[in-house]
Parts: structure tokens; sequence; C-alpha cells
């Protein structure tokens, strides 16, 4: 990867977890192995008071608990810091976008750069229309955009609550930014192994030609943790499985494992490709939410072999009476050429017996077993797995002779793991996005369209939801596979979860 052009990142709620956990972090990584011209600055803006040195020293702290480039060097870490700076402000005041305004674009000047800025909302949803406001109304955007330089806007998840919400944050950001100006998160696809399902289909020359319902009986997307809520409660009792991971990183995995092949890899041929293949999935009538969507909820139980876990309703700061749901699990098409009559089954959930995300693609039965005893029943299907975490690798299973006198045939795996097969560690996913970012690449970014469909097809479950009666939650024990009703959705069309572990 080649250097990056000289910018200025503004973190917006930059005292905040995501910046110490995860942007920091990443920023630190990038700088340390070159990819940061000379010149360049940070600046963190939120309300806690603190000056540079102490905004610093935190960031000292946490890169050394989350960066993989620790431990960190004293003097190594100063002269990154020195590009670091902060300033204590109010995401409702306008003086304090001047202020920032005055801030950055001396600093530009100080650097002899364009005008290269780059927002990054890190703060709660509830806060990104003031931000956009304060952006706009400070003349943030309009005075570099004008050939000197360049503005981005990066907006975390979650992206609204719904598809109106949606549509209305939206459509604010897209009144101050262009398209091209804009990068909506979602780090799933900032991680190797997700990049890898298109190299994977599209840089072989042997999978594509069976990859369509021809071959393929049906496709499982998983996204299990054995973690509970954890800290996160108030933000996930408003969201739930289904917006903290259905409409977002399930619905990514989904598009770049059945997409057609684009163009060109380049993010608008990739988009194309992939908003194609979202406006084929069929929606869902309050029917199919009824028959085709599982929801659940932990009940008390086991976990990690040994460690007692509460329900959901115990976790600190959920109702006693909360329905939010902590699993789903929904089968649905896709009504194209390719996919036709192939169901996909997808599911996430939370306080799940083993952490894993992955995707299984199962082949069809043979036609006919020229093994006698070896009944097509007992031959196993071939199934290629894509383990998204944690072993990152790709695996399929095929039918081997078993040594012996007798024609016995057994499932045997041929595997190839990240660990072993490479040397060196990947990047971290918000590296990756960081990189793209500054870089002005937007194909691992949703773009509107793309965004909203998905809000579409999440939206009518949330209001089929509504429209039904309530679940008599909780239903599934920690430590459990989920809920007995999602066994019930795959095992009546004859097939199983894939939870060899
Ligand atoms: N943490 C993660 O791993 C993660 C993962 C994916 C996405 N995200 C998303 O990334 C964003 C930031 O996450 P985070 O975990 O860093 O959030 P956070 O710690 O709750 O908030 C970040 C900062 O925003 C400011 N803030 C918090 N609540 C506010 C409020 N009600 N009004 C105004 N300012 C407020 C605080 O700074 P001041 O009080 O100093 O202003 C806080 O330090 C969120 O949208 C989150 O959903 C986070």
């Amino acid at each position: 990867m080649a250097e990056l052009n000289p910018c200025g990142i503004v973190i917006f709620g930059a005292s905040g977890d995501l910046a110490h956990i995860k942007i920091f972090p990443a920023l630190y990584s990038l700088w340390d192995e070159g990819f940061f011209p000379k010149d360049f600055f940070i600046t963190g803006f939120a309300r806690t008071k603190m000056d540079d040195n102490q905004f610093r020293k935190t960031i000292h702290d946490s890169i050394n608990i989350h960066c993989r480039k620790k431990p960190v060097d004293a003097k190594h870490f100063k002269d990154f810091s020195k590009h670091i700076h902060y300033l204590s402000s109010n995401y409702d005041d306008i003086k304090s976008y001047k202020s920032l305004k005055t801030f950055i674009e001396a600093k530009s000047a100080e650097y002899s750069m364009p005008k290269n800025f780059i927002f990054y909302l890190s703060t709660p949803p509830s806060v990104y229309e003031s931000i956009v406001d304060g952006i706009e109304n400070s003349g943030l955007v309009s005075d570099n955009y004008k050939g000197d330089g360049f503005s981005r806007i990066v907006v975390e998840k979650p992206f609204g609550c719904d598809y109106d919400s949606a549509k209305k944050l939206n459509d604010k950001i897209l009144s101050v930014f262009q398209e091209k100006q804009v990068y909506r998160i979602d780090h799933y696809l900032g991680k190797e192994t997700v990049q890898n399902i298109l190299a994977f289909r599209f840089a072989n020359a042997i999978f594509e030609p069976v990859w369509n319902n021809k071959y393929i009986d049906h496709i499982q997307i998983s996204a299990l943790e054995s973690i509970g809520v954890g800290l996160r409660g108030g933000y996930f009792n408003n969201a739930g499985i289904i917006r903290d991971m259905m409409q977002n990183h399930m619905i990514q995995l989904l598009s770049l494992v059945a997409t057609e092949p684009p163009a060109f890899f380049d993010a608008e041929d990739l988009r194309n490709e992939k908003i194609k293949l979202l406006k084929s999935i069929r929606r869902f009538t309050i029917n199919d939410v009824k028959n085709y969507v599982v929801r659940g909820q932990y009940d008390r139980g086991i976990v990690d072999d040994d460690e007692e876990a509460v329900s959901y309703r115990e976790e600190k700061g959920i109702p006693i009476d909360s329905i939010t749901d902590t699993y789903v699990a929904l089968k649905l098409f896709i009504d194209n050429y390719r996919w036709a009559g192939v169901p996909f089954y997808i599911r996430s959930g939370k306080r799940i017996k083993k952490h894993k995300t992955e995707i299984a693609i199962y082949f069809k039965k043979l036609p006919y077993s020229l093994f006698g005893k070896n009944s097509i029943e007992k031959i196993e299907q071939n199934v290629i797995t894509i383990t998204i975490q944690p072993n990152e690798g790709i695996s399929l299973k095929i039918g081997a002779k078993s040594p012996g006198f007798k024609m016995e045939i057994d499932p045997v795996e041929l595997s190839f793991f990240y660990k072993s097969s490479f040397k060196g560690t990947p990047p971290e996913a918000y590296e990756r996005l960081l990189y793209d970012i500054m870089e002005g690449d937007q194909t691992l970014f949703y773009r509107t369209d793309n965004m909203l469909t998905a809000w579409k097809l999440i939206t009518d479950i949330i209001n089929g939801w509504k429209s039904l009666p309530a679940p008599s939650f909780p239903n599934y024990e920690s430590g459990s596979w989920g809920p007995k009703e999602a066994d019930d959705l795959i095992n009546k069309d004859g097939r199983t979860w894939h939870n060899e572990i």
C-alpha cells in the first residue's frame, strides 16, 4: 500500500470508547507502518474537559492495551502524538465549530497542505445531526470544497433505527455532503476474511461454475457470540440483534456471497452489483415474518464451559419485561436466475454455545451412490465453510474412502487457515477502513441505495413483529445453540444448522 495524502482528521466524540479502542489504535498502526505522510494532524472534539497532553495520555494508555503494535515505545509514541490535538467543545454550539475551523485551517497552513479534512462521527447517533449542522453552518465543508482539498464524512453504525430514520439522517448528510464524500462504516467489510469471499469466488476458476442453484442446496450465514449484552445494555435494548447485526453485517455477508461479479473491482461497479442483489431479496410479508423469522432472548445458563450467566432481563440497564431480541434466525429467498429456489438461513445471537461467524455453503446431495452400503443419505454433502472468526480460513468438506478393506466413505476436510498460510498479522478492520477513507476508496462502504434497501427488508420484519403477538421470552438458555423454534425453522426443511466447531 502506498503513502497516503496529507490530511487532517477530526474525531467527534474523541473521548469515547470507539475512538480509544479502535480508531486511535488503527491510526497508530498505520502511522507505525509508514503509511502516513509527514504532514497530517488528528483533532479530537468532545465535551470532556482535557488539554492536549491529557488527551494524548489517554490515547497512549489505550493504544498500549488495544493496538496490535503494543507495547508502544514512549519516544516513538511522542513522534506520533505531536500530531494529535484536542478541543473541548459542545456539539450544538456554533462557536465550537468556528473554533474548530480556525484551528484546522491554521494547522493546514502550518503544514502547507491542502484543506483535506476527514470528519469522523464517533458519538452516539443522537448527536449526528447536530454535528452535521455545525459543520455546515461554520462553513467547514463549503470553504474547502472548491478544488483546494477534500472533505469526507465518516458515519458509524447504527445508521438509523429503521427505514424512515435512516432516510432522514441520510437526507440530512446529503444536504451537506455529496455521496462520494460519505463513508458509512460497517467494520465487518474491513475484515480480511470478508474481503476474501470475493477473492475466493472470483480469483479461482473452479468455484464460480458451481456457485448457483444447480449445485448449491442452501446457504447458512451465522454470527454467534458467547458473550451477553455486557455494558451496552442501554443501546442494545433499543436495537436488538435485528438492528445490531442483521441490517448491516449479515446482509453485507449475504450480498458478498451471492452477488454477481462486477465489471471491475471498484466501488461503483461492486456497489451496483450489490444493489441488484439486495433488490432481488424477497420482501417479508407478515405471514413470512410469522413463518420464516424466529426471535429469541437468552435466559440464565452456563457459558464458556463453566461461567454462570444471568438472563438478558437481569443484565444491567435492561427492563425486567424487555421483549428485545438477542437472537434472530430467518430464512430468505433471492429471486433471480442464480439463486431461485435456494434458501438462505441466517442467524445471529448472543450467549450462544460457541463464538463463531461463518458462511456455510451446502452443495446438493449425490444423485446416486455407487457404493452400495453407503446409501446416499449416509454420504455427507460437500460443504464449503468460510470462517470469519475465530480461526479465519476456508474449508471444504469432501467424502473420502476410509482406510480398510471395505469401501466406506467418510467426511474429511481440506482446509486453509490465514494464520498458517500467510506470514505476519493482517491489518485490523479499522486500519483497512481508515486507510481507504484517507485514500478516497469507497469500495468497502455502503452507498445510500444499499443501506436503504437493507433497511427496507429489516423494517418489514420489525413492523411484522409489532403486529404479531408478543413473544414469550426468555426462550433459550445461555450456552445453548438458541431457541428450539430456530431448529424447527430449518429442520422442517430436512436440514440442520451447521453447529460443527
Ligand atoms: N464501541 C464500539 O466498539 C462501537 C462499535 C461499532 C459502532 N460503534 C458506534 O460508534 C459510535 C461511538 O461509540 P462509542 O462506544 O465510542 O460511544 P460512547 O463512548 O458512548 O460515546 C462517544 C463520546 O460521545 C460523547 N457522548 C456520549 N453520549 C453523548 C450524548 N448523549 N450526547 C452527546 N455526546 C455524547 C461522549 O463524549 P463527551 O461527553 O466528551 O462529549 C463520549 O465519550 C456510536 O455511534 C456507536 O454506536 C461503536
